[in-house]
């Protein structure tokens, strides 16, 4: 492993965690002398009494509620939220939902407040604008447990037509406060408590296995993955499990944070599969994760084993990707791309995509794009 000179490392979020948290929101922004708060939302939350519970509880302040989020985020959602923001005159921005929400909440206030449009603002854009001007406040509640995108500095969204994903990613984007409460998650249905979980899984497993220097973050990785495997099959069958839902926040979070250091292969196949064949996130890793992760064994059998040490899994390195597609199957993930309509002819497409997506570079084992469209064969 190549260990530059000179690193940094960054832990800057400050948290409120547990049960009841989301009722501290309204005194804290009435604290900070706010008082036009614009709730971003996704469309399938706002149907439901936990947000006109929460917005209840923030009538002491001027709320508006944008809920134009839906499946994987698109910069015209951005947009909307933006043109949202301005028209109630907000003064700061509450993020709640999954990550869908919490990507789009994290860059409305850059769009608001900045010019063009924000695929302008992705990081590889050939004429990235700076995030240069005052952000409105920004806090983050999650209600999913998996992408932790409440403590990320990443807001991932699709290209309005080719649907690829494209990243904007700034350290000032970052929630000013995370009010985590996995009351929140009680309501998530078995299978998008087993898709979101898988994903909080996969941080923590795949930025473990990155080959990138990062010793804070496989600590963190370490523990978090070991955290995720006692709870997420318990948050799966027993949904009001209230250690459950609290694990599987707190190893979400945890995930999200340990994978500042990088990512790897599974993700490439997971933003592919967003991008190509439209498939919800956290379950686009969880049909790649066994595959992939058996053909990196061979990279860093020394990781494998300290995974599965930590997870509990008999049999050492070898068994932890077995071990995973087990606990896919007793979560009710169904095995195959094919179960979930990627057909064959697709795999040339997706194997491109997956290649020109960073997050493989660092993977333990360098992937081509023959090696990804085995991977997508195999997982078919
Ligand atoms: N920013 C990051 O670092 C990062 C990391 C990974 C993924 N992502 C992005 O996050 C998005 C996926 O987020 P997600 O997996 O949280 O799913 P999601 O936000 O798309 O939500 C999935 C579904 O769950 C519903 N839902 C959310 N909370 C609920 C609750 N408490 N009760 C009932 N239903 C609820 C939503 O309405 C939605 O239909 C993708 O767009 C992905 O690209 C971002
Ligand atoms: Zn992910």
């Amino acid at each position: 492993m190549d260990i530059p000179t000179l690193h940094h490392f960054s832990f800057p979020t400050a948290i409120r965690f547990g049960a009841g948290a989301r009722w501290q929101v309204a005194g804290h922004l009435a604290q900070q002398g706010l008082k036009r708060p614009l709730v971003v939302t996704d469309r399938g939350l706002s149907a439901l009494p936990m947000l006109a519970e929460f917005t209840a509880h923030l009538q002491t302040l001027d709320v508006a509620v944008f809920d134009g989020v839906f499946g994987n985020p698109s910069c015209a959602q951005v947009m909307d939220g933006a043109a949202a923001f301005k028209a109630h005159g907000a003064d700061c921005v509450i993020g709640f939902g999954g990550g869908a929400a919490l990507d789009v909440a994290k860059v409305v206030g850059v769009a608001a407040t900045h010019e063009g449009d924000i695929l302008e603002y992705v990081w590889d854009h050939p004429g990235v604008r700076p995030i240069a001007g005052a952000l409105p406040y920004f806090v983050a509640l999650p209600t999913t447990a998996g992408t932790g995108s409440e403590v990320g500095r990443s807001s991932v969204l699709s290209e309005n037509h080719s649907r690829l994903k494209r990243v904007v990613f700034s350290p000032r984007i970052l929630a000013r406060m995370v009010f985590a409460d996995p009351e929140l998650t009680e309501s998530l249905p078995p299978a998008i408590t087993a898709a979101t979980g898988i994903d909080a899984l996969t941080h923590n497993i795949e930025s473990y296995l990155s080959r990138a220097y990062h010793p804070l973050c496989d600590g963190i990785a370490l523990e978090g993955a070991r955290i995720a495997a006692g709870a997420l099959e318990i948050a799966v069958k027993d949904g009001g499990n209230a250690r459950a839902r609290s694990d599987m926040m707190m190893a979400s979070m945890m995930g999200a944070i340990a994978f500042q250091k990088d990512l790897g292969a599974v993700h490439a196949c997971a933003h592919a599969l967003g991008a190509v064949c439209n498939l919800h996130h956290g379950l686009a890793n969880a049909l790649m994760i066994d595959t992939v992760l058996a053909w990196n064994f061979e990279a860093v059998p020394g990781r494998f084993h300290e995974l599965a040490r930590v997870c509990q899994v008999e049999g050492g390195g070898a068994a932890f990707a077995p071990w995973l597609k087990a606990l896919k199957q007793r979560i009710g993930i169904p095995g195959t791309l094919a179960a979930h309509g990627v057909t064959a002819d697709r795999i040339a497409q997706l194997a491109e995509v997956a290649q020109a997506d960073i997050c493989h570079l660092t993977n333990p084992r360098p992937c081509s794009a023959t090696d990804f469209e085995q991977l997508f064969r195999s997982a078919l």
